[in-house]
Order: C-alpha cells, then sequence, then structure tokens
C-alpha cells in the first residue's frame, strides 16, 4: 500500500472517531427516571424544570410524606382560611411570579399593616398613616438610617437579579457558594459568612436602628436575632419593602399546580434510604442507579432511578433520610432547623399589654419586638384571609378579628390572656420553619453524589420561596448538563459580561 493512500484512510479514520466521540456525547441515552424527595416549592418547581429540560419521556416521580405545599400550608378558622407558613412574595421573585403568570392564578396584596415596635416597655417607633409623618420621625429617630438602608437592599437585589439572566441563558452552578458569588461576588460571600449585625455595622448603621429596626425585621420574618447571616438579613430587610404579594387561594396552590404542568406522579410515602445499585444493562455492560426506599400506608417500597433530586432540609427531624453503600459517605451536614409557633386567635387584643392603656388612641395592627430576654413573642399582626370575603361577612366582623401571633414557644393559656382580652378560637401550628443561623458556616452541597443533588442547600443562605425555586431550576440545569457532559454550561462566571453585551 502506498504511504498516500494510507495518510487519507488514516485521516477519515480520525475524523471518524472524533464524530463518534461527539455523537456518543449527544446521544448519551436519557434519563430513564428521576425521583423527586418533597413537595413543597423546591420539589415541585424542580419537577416543572426537570420537565422542562429533559423533556416529555422521562419519568419523574415525586415523594411525599405530608401534604403538596410542605411549608407552603393555610389553616381555617372559622369559614376563612389563612397563610400558616410562608406568606408574602417580594414584587422581584421573578420565579413565583411566572409561576403565577404560567398557572392561570390570581394574585393578592395581604393586609397593608401599621407597623409598631414594641420594646417591652413601650413603642420605640410606630408608623403612621401619613407618608409625611412617617418620613420625619424616621429622619428624627434614626438620621438617614432608613435611607440607607433603602439603598443598601437595592444594591443586594441589583446583584441578587443577575441570577434570572444567568438562568435563563442555562446556565447553572455545582455549589451554593458559586452560586452566590456568581450574583454577588466576594460581597455576597462575605455576607453569608457574617452577621447581619457586623455587615450593617460596617456599613456605618447605627447600633441603635439595629437593634429597634433590623431586629425586629429579622424575628417576624425568621424568628432570630441580628445573629443571623447578612444575606438572609437583606432577604428579611427586602420583605419589608412595598408591593408585597401573595397567591389567591394560598400561597401552595402554586405548587400544586407546578406538579400537575411537570406531569409528575406524585406518590405519598416517606422516603427511608437512598442506595447505590450496581444493575446490568441490556447492551451486557452495568449501569449504576439509585435505589430508593419508602414507606407508604401498603408498607415498604423501593425503586430504580437515575437521578435523584433531594428537597427538603435533610436533618434527622426534617428529612431523616440514609444514604447507604456508598463508597465516600455522603456529608450532608445537617444542621438543626429553629422552630417557630404560628398561633391563629379570634379575638381582640389586650392593648394594656403593649402599654397603651384603654381607650387606646393608637390603631395597632401589625406589632413586631426587638431583642428583649423576657418577650415570648416574636410579632403579633392582623392577617387577612387568603380569598377576599364579602362585604357583609366583614360587616359581621365587627373588632374581633384573626390575629397571627410569631413566637418561639407554644403559646400557654395564661399568656394567650395577657395579649386578647377575649378570644374564642385559637389555631396552632408548629413549625421547625428555617435554618437555625449562626455565622460563620459552611453550606452544605448541592451535588451529593453523581447524580444525587440537594436543592436546600440554599437555605443556608437564607430560606425563602424564590431562594427554593432557583435552588430547584438550577439543580434541574446542573443535572441535566452532567448527565450530558455539557461542561461549558456549568460554574462559568465570566458570561456575566459577556450575557450583558448580548442583552
Ligand atoms: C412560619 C413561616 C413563615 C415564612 N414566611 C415566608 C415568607 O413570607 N416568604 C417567603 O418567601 N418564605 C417564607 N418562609 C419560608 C418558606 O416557606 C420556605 O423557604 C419554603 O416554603 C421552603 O420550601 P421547600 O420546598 O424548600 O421545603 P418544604 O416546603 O419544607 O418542602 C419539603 C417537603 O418534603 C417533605 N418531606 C420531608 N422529608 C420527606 C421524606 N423523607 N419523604 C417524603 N417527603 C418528605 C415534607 O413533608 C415537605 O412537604 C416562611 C416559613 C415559615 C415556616
Ligand atoms: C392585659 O394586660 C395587662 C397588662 O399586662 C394585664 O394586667 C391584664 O391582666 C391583661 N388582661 C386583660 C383582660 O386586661
Ligand atoms: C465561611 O466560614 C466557614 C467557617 O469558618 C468556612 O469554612 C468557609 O470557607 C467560609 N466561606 C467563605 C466563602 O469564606
Amino acid at each position: 500500500m502506498k504511504l498516500s493512500a494510507a495518510v487519507p484512510s488514516m485521516l477519515t479514520g480520525f475524523i471518524l472517531c472524533s464524530l463518534r466521540a461527539v455523537a456518543l456525547q449527544d446521544l448519551r441515552h436519557p434519563p430513564n427516571r428521576i425521583a423527586v424527595v418533597g413537595a413543597g416549592i423546591g420539589g415541585t418547581s424542580a419537577a416543572y424544570f426537570l420537565r422542562q429540560k429533559f423533556g416529555k419521556h422521562v419519568q419523574i416521580d415525586v415523594f411525599e410524606k405530608g401534604d403538596v405545599g410542605g411549608r407552603l400550608s393555610t389553616i381555617e378558622m372559622e369559614g376563612n382560611h389563612y397563610e400558616a407558613g410562608g406568606a408574602v412574595i417580594h414584587p422581584l421573585n421573578l420565579h413565583m411570579k411566572t409561576f403565577v403568570k404560567e398557572l392561570g392564578l390570581n394574585t393578592r396584596s395581604p393586609s397593608g399593616n401599621l407597623v409598631a415596635i414594641y420594646n417591652g416597655d413601650e413603642f420605640v417607633f410606630q408608623e403612621s398613616e401619613w407618608f409625611l409623618v412617617n418620613v420625619i420621625k424616621m429622619l428624627w429617630n434614626y438620621g438617614l438610617n432608613f435611607l440607607r438602608m433603602y439603598m443598601w437592599v437595592e444594591d443586594i437585589l441589583d446583584k441578587f437579579m443577575r441570577i434570572y439572566r444567568y438562568q435563563t441563558f442555562d446556565y447553572s452552578f455545582s455549589s451554593t457558594e458559586f452560586l452566590l458569588h456568581a450574583m454577588g461576588g466576594n460581597d455576597f460571600i462575605t455576607k453569608v459568612n457574617r452577621t447581619i449585625d457586623e455587615a450593617m455595622q460596617k456599613s456605618g448603621f447605627s447600633q441603635r436602628f439595629i437593634d429597634e429596626i433590623v431586629v425586629p425585621a429579622m424575628r417576624v420574618n425568621y424568628g432570630q436575632g441580628a445573629e443571623v447571616n447578612g444575606f438572609v438579613g437583606a432577604v428579611s430587610l427586602a420583605g419589608t419593602s412595598s408591593g408585597l404579594w401573595a397567591v389567591e387561594g394560598g400561597n401552595k396552590l402554586v405548587c400544586s399546580g407546578l406538579l400537575y404542568a411537570s406531569k409528575a406522579q406524585l406518590i405519598q410515602g416517606t422516603v427511608t434510604s437512598v442506595q447505590e445499585k450496581v444493575r446490568p444493562s441490556k447492551s451486557g455492560s452495568t449501569v449504576r442507579l439509585y435505589e430508593v426506599n419508602y414507606e407508604t400506608s401498603r408498607g415498604p417500597i423501593l425503586d430504580m432511578y437515575d437521578i435523584v433530586v433531594i428537597a427538603t432540609p435533610l436533618g434527622k427531624e426534617i428529612g431523616n433520610i440514609k444514604f447507604l453503600g456508598f463508597d465516600q459517605p455522603i456529608d450532608t451536614f445537617s444542621k438543626p432547623y429553629h422552630q417557630t409557633v404560628a398561633t391563629f386567635v379570634h379575638g381582640r387584643l389586650n392593648t394594656s399589654f403593649f402599654g397603651c392603656p384603654k381607650p387606646c388612641q393608637s390603631y395597632l395592627s401589625e406589632i413586631l419586638t426587638t431583642d428583649k430576654p423576657n418577650l415570648f413573642i416574636n410579632s403579633i399582626g392582623l392577617v387577612s384571609p387568603v380569598k377576599p370575603v364579602t362585604e357583609s361577612e366583614i360587616s359581621k366582623a365587627s373588632d374581633i378579628k384573626v390575629w397571627k401571633v410569631f413566637s418561639p414557644e407554644p403559646l400557654t393559656d395564661e399568656r394567650l390572656r395577657l395579649l386578647f382580652e377575649l378570644y374564642h378560637a385559637v389555631i396552632v401550628k408548629k413549625w421547625l420553619a428555617y435554618p437555625k443561623y449562626s455565622p460563620p458556616e459552611k453550606l452544605p452541597p448541592v451535588v451529593l453524589h453523581r447524580g444525587i443533588y440537594y436543592v436546600n442547600s440554599i437555605e443556608w443562605a437564607a430560606s425563602a420561596m424564590e431562594m427554593s425555586a432557583i435552588s430547584a431550576k438550577n439543580v434541574a440545569l446542573l443535572s441535566y448538563h452532567r448527565w450530558y457532559g455539557k461542561d461549558g454550561q456549568i460554574d462559568q462566571e465570566d458570561i456575566a459580561e459577556r450575557l450583558k453585551s448580548e442583552l
């Protein structure tokens, strides 16, 4: 054979080979089955985004041991329903906004209560109906701190919004740190690793402002004080802005809607363990699969999956899922969650308790509290039902209204009698509500194993509906890119600049 003939054939061989490599990558078979553990907003939005990415043929099973919605849940009191868990949504929470639109749901604006801040003896701050009065009070008491706070939060929100651009262009991150860094660089990483107290002091806020305004906002939103990390603190402060909204009929309708739209199968059961198994494949080689074990009313069952998405906190008191048979033990560094008790009371407030004896001149509708050791409540506020109430029903209601009290411990009868002059109905909902924040801390991993992902890692930066949805979309994208070996779509930061010019 002449050399000149051999060269082209070698060349074609080489070309064929590399073509085959490309084809193999592109033709990697799609996953057959994906398991999602948890049907809260994290799990249901994960199912929704996984369906978008992986297409219509993959089977998606969503496991839920309780009710669809998880920490989005309503209670019923005298014929009306009220939000008992996650209640309000920020106007710039774009995933939540899109879900509501795509699912054909309606929004409502929760009652615009006037805020009063109680320090255990007296009100240190009281909002007025009059804008100008508020401005004067804010300036008088706190100088420019309020204005600076709006600017501080605005700056953080600005950076936060970058995540939507990454996600629109299909970029994903393999850890919560990378995701945070892509949004806000080292500034966000530092925020997670120091307390809101330190973060705001470093930015020049007065201690009085932090104690009297910032801490009450932390207490009502996260049941904790100035020791929460600066990032969740900023999320919490963003929750004091105007334009907050909720879903008519209850926020949990987003979860059931997403579950339906994802065409996933809902399996009522408690997942107890995930194990790695090696199975022979059709072609004679082997495949590695995950065996998901779960308890149902019909006893224990197991099923095999290619990908497993964990969308619940993994602590012993909550998810309690064991990872068995892995070469490297799976470390989820499960840490404690903070207990918050929501107590709904249909009754009349005892304004004397708050230092305003009868007849109390102030109109009290939302009372936040400072960090005072002997105070047994975090907040108390009037709530409106998730469905609008007709005029005739309102007139029937008189001055006896439904209040929601947040406290770290259940309220005893004695304490209820202190808070209320009279009451006829009480409903208590106890939550392991959000992480017990104590920065600096390591965030749990997002990739627990080759094909196991952890949506709730993000809660340790900040726990909120939108955070779960952002993490769910990230996990859907990440699992897709890892499955098909598209490394160029993972942990790419510098694209921020490129995307800017593309838009
Ligand atoms: C009182 C309160 C007030 C809040 N207020 C707000 C607010 O105003 N705005 C806001 O944005 N956020 C708020 N949040 C936070 C928000 O509710 C949560 O961040 C969000 O709902 C978390 O959703 P998730 O899907 O990640 O987790 P979850 O909703 O906890 O979902 C996890 C699901 O997994 C299920 N599960 C657990 N283990 C297993 C298992 N082994 N097998 C099968 N199923 C399992 C659980 O039953 C649960 O349904 C609040 C939370 C609380 C508690
Ligand atoms: C109201 O609060 C005051 C002050 O704490 C308390 O003395 C009183 O017993 C409470 N209850 C009623 C019904 O007034
Ligand atoms: C935050 O602090 C923890 C604990 O000190 C440390 O392990 C982690 O690396 C820090 N994270 C960053 C991003 O600085």
